[in-house]
């Protein structure tokens, strides 16, 4: 029995970097049901990253079964879910076998970066020397972030990939599409499609068309047999037929950082969003005309909210190591126990000690797109003790969404009046005061903390007509108004001392490179 009666409700599944969630919101978007899973990271070799993708499916299945439950001893009807959201990291790469369902390979993790020398190959031979030669096309420089390359790397090194693709069953796709597939009855009955936002961090989509590119696929030589359909982000891609959800649809896909934009309601051209997550990725809405960047940003699709609808675009700044460099502390150098322990023991210091952690390991991504670059510590003396280099490590994260900033300003002549923020890390009030300082713009945390999964249920609550979820086509809920904010950061800091501070972050950051 649903409580109020007949209560429209509305699933969503984040499948992440480090962990799976499954959501279930009502009507008024309060979460009334979750259930999350922590999902292992394996590392073969320096800088290879990867996970197994039977692992995200049986996690992604127990997390929807758990929560259902939950919903239901809360006293909710789980015949009132009327659908699912699907929200993914995105790049990460699945590759599977139709006729038996079975992955070929580890998914290989967007943080990965075993393809660098394919890339370097690739940019001096078809790319004539220049890594933004297919820019205008997919809006990414060619760079082993994306899912083509990796694609690529699975063709030339694993012989069962191979040998699929020759009998026509293989089939790749991004986290979305191997979940779909699997929610929709895998080898009988599975529906292999995407959605635009994760179809355009492949290098194969083209952000006008919003489907395969022929050039593009020429280029990384990729079959099209293998590629799933590309539809819009609000629409029915299919029946799930597996788990407690069996019987609705799969209502919506979102990469995890364009739900985030829609969830912060970032609809406006000019508003912009930052996620602390595994990594760190600001997205600044640009409105329905594409702009490429030429000052180290992303040009990516932000949403398109039905397949009648107008795509919408963002500039993106990506940063590799966000949160990862907190679980690197804690699990690598045992600095700490658990991840929320970093603010007291970073707190208990007044500065970094004159350190500048670059926590370049997997090379940096935006502005500077470097697969060479590698973790480096500046300013080492015997003062320095753990809580100096905590400081220092929750501090790179802030600089790093600076450079960004810097970017987004060169690249538009718009100066941010605010960064929206979400994630993990925006629980620390010293990351978040020292990234209003550093940015020099106010930073602002909202009362909802589940923006990601928000964002894959408005867009799945729009395809199933729920309208009193998914308001109109401002999306989400007014963030200009006084009560939406949690808290509010403001800029505090000197010009003078922002300015030695950053000055040498770059000074650290050119180390890194060399
Ligand atoms: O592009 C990678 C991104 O989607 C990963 O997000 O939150 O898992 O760090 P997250």
């Amino acid at each position: 029995m649903g409580r109020p009666d007949g209560e429209s409700l509305i699933a969503t599944l984040d499948a992440g970097t480090s962990s799976i969630r499954c959501m279930i919101f009502g009507s008024q978007r309060q979460v009334l049901a979750m259930h999350q899973l922590e999902i292992r990271r394996i590392y073969p070799e320096p800088s290879w990253v990867e996970q197994d993708p039977r692992d995200i499916m049986a996690k992604s299945i127990e997390c929807i079964n758990k929560a259902v439950d939950d919903l239901i001893f809360a006293g909710y009807g789980a015949e009132n879910i009327k659908g699912l959201g699907i929200t993914n990291q995105r790049e990460t790469t699945v590759v599977w076998d139709k006729r038996t369902g079975e992955p070929l390979y580890n998914a290989i993790l967007w943080l990965d970066n075993r393809t660098a020398d394919l890339s370097a190959t690739l940019i001096a031979g078809k790319g004539k020397g220049q890594a933004d030669c297919l820019q205008a096309a997919c809006g990414l420089p060619i760079h082993p972030y994306f899912s083509a390359l990796k694609l690529r790397w699975m063709m030339d090194n694993v012989p069962a990939v191979k040998e699929s693709i020759n009998t026509q069953s293989c089939l790749f796709g991004t986290v979305d599409s191997w979940i779909l597939w699997n929610l929709t009855g895998g080898v009988a009955h599975g529906v292999h499609k995407t959605d635009v936002t994760n179809a355009s961090r492949s290098m194969l989509m083209n952000l006008k068309t919003l489907q395969w590119d022929d050039k593009l696929i020429d280029f990384f030589g990729i079959p099209k047999t293998v590629l799933p359909q590309i539809c819009s982000s609000s629409e029915i891609y299919g029946d799930i037929r597996v788990s407690h959800l069996a019987g609705r649809p799969v209502a919506g896909i979102l990469g995890d950082q364009m739900a985030a934009l829609v969830g912060h309601g970032c609809m406006k051209p000019g508003t912009a969003k930052n996620t602390y997550g595994t990594g760190c990725f600001l997205l600044a809405n640009i409105g329905e005309e594409i702009k490429i960047s030429k000052h180290g940003l992303l040009t990516t699709v932000a949403y398109q909210l039905g397949p009648e609808s107008q795509p919408v675009y963002a500039l993106e700044g990506s940063v590799a190591i966000a949160g990862a460099v907190i679980t690197w502390l804690q699990k690598n150098l045992q600095m700490i126990d658990q991840p929320d322990e970093v603010d007291r023991l970073a707190g208990s210091v007044s500065d970094s000690g004159g350190i500048y952690f670059v926590p370049a390991f997997s090379g940096l991504f935006a502005p500077h797109w470097d697969t060479e670059a590698r973790g480096t510590i500046c300013g080492l003396t015997e003062y320095v003790h753990k809580a100096h280099f905590a400081r220092a490590a929750l501090e790179s994260v802030a600089f790093q969404v600076c450079e960004i900033v810097d970017a987004i300003k060169f690249d538009s002549g718009v100066e941010l009046s605010r960064i929206q923020v979400d994630g993990g890390m925006s629980h620390s009030n010293l990351l978040m005061q020292f990234q209003a300082d550093m940015s020099a713009i106010p930073v602002c945390v909202p009362k909802m903390a589940e923006i990601t999964s928000l964002g894959a249920a408005i867009a799945a609550a729009r395809a199933v007509g729920c309208t009193e979820f998914f308001r109109g086509d401002s999306g989400s809920s007014s963030c200009d108004s006084d009560d939406y904010f949690k808290q509010r950061f403001l800029p505090k800091i000197t010009p003078e001392e922002r300015s030695q501070k950053y000055s040498y972050w770059k000074e650290a950051v050119q180390r890194s490179m060399h």
